[in-house]
């Protein structure tokens, strides 16, 4: 059985799904602090099977050990964590103490009942601001932004330490860019609390008339047009690539680290234009100053993960548009 904690968010809702589809049985663990219950039944009417599901903070070692003395866990995909970046400077010790804990707690539980394999959810932010794109895994971390960031980068480098000293123990981490999208039945998606932080669901909320016009971050960068370039990928991409992580994970032993990215890179006005012509909505927008922490472009190099696992993006801009709307639009 396959452990997911943070499970019941975003990407691990969508990555649910795929290991599913795959064969996997799935128990989900959540503290639902940014996410619904209501998941779960969603997952069930998409694959037709409805994952266990346990509402634990994973930082908490008793719920823990308790839940994987009632599962026969094997595998663990580890996404449990908090992920806005402001906020994360606004409120560092929160950030560190919450990150680091359920990892750590994670990494005790998981050694105590003998699993040894585990796939993390980290992200391109450990590039750092100084590496040019497109970031290849060799290339050195880079000096994180903020503090969400470094808590990626520490979580990359316990899990790696814990590898070095377990001969029999398979790490893999991927680096995340932009994930954008939501499953094109519409039934799971992102839900952001409160004023969104990213690109997309900012667009989908004014497109559905909650936000009167999205305010784009710069038009002075050395781009294409001026505005900030992502390597933006589908949520169903993405959550692929777990599953192919997780195959890897079975295989080998010790630490990989796996890019998922497109390697092609959009501006926030391609992704504006894109959405008005795939969805046929105008977004009204204007020019705000750059937001502090922002640089003007990046993107992957994803040849490793296509190598490696066999794995690469299929879905277009025009797919993450369509997407995105579809889930907005049911919500
Ligand atoms: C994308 C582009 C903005 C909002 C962040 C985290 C990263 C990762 C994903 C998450 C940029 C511009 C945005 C808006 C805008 N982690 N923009 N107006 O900053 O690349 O990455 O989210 O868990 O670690 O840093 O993504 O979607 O915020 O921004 O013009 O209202 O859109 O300036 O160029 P970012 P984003």
């Amino acid at each position: 059985m396959v452990l997911l904690t943070g499970g019941a968010g975003y990407i691990g809702s969508h990555t649910a799904v795929e290991l599913i589809n795959a064969g996997y049985d799935v128990v989900i663990a959540d503290d639902l602090s940014n996410s619904e219950e209501s998941v779960m039944e969603r997952i069930g009417r998409i694959t037709g099977k409805t994952p266990a599901f346990r509402r634990i903070d994973v930082a908490d070692g008793a719920a823990l050990e308790a839940l994987f003395g009632e599962f026969e866990i094997d595998s663990v995909v580890h996404f449990a964590g908090f992920k806005a970046v402001g906020e994360s400077v606004a409120q560092p010790i929160k950030y560190y103490r919450n990150n680091l804990d359920t990892t750590l707690t994670l990494l005790e539980t998981m050694k105590r009942f003998g699993c040894r394999r585990v796939v993390f959810s980290s992200s391109a932010t450990v590039y750092g601001e100084d590496n040019p794109s497109p970031y290849v895994e060799e290339m050195p971390e880079g000096r994180c932004t903020n503090p969400y960031g470094w808590t990626k980068f520490m979580v990359e480098r316990i899990m790696t330490d814990a590898a070095s000293a377990d001969p029999e123990m398979s790490v893999v981490l991927l680096r995340y860019f932009n994930p954008l999208g939501a499953h094109e039945s519409g039934l799971i998606g992102e839900k952001p609390n409160g004023i969104p932080n990213n690109l997309m669901p900012y667009i989908t909320q004014v497109a559905a008339g909650i936000r009167e016009k999205l305010s784009v971050f710069g038009n002075d960068y050395d781009t294409v047009d001026g505005t900030g370039v992502r390597d933006y990928i589908h949520v169903v991409d993405l959550a692929k690539g777990h599953v192919k992580a997780l195959e890897y994970a079975e295989k080998n032993t010790g630490t990989e680290i796996f890019n998922l990215g497109t390697g092609r890179g959009t501006s926030v006005l391609e992704i504006v234009d894109a959405f008005e012509r795939v969805n046929g909505v105008k977004i009204p927008y204007e020019f705000a100053p750059r937001r502090a922490g922002d640089i003007a472009s990046f993107y992957a190099d994803p040849s490793k993960a296509e190598r490696v696992l066999g794995w690469r993006a299929e879905k277009t801009i025009d797919d993450m548009c369509r997407d995105s709307w579809r889930w907005q639009k049911g919500c």
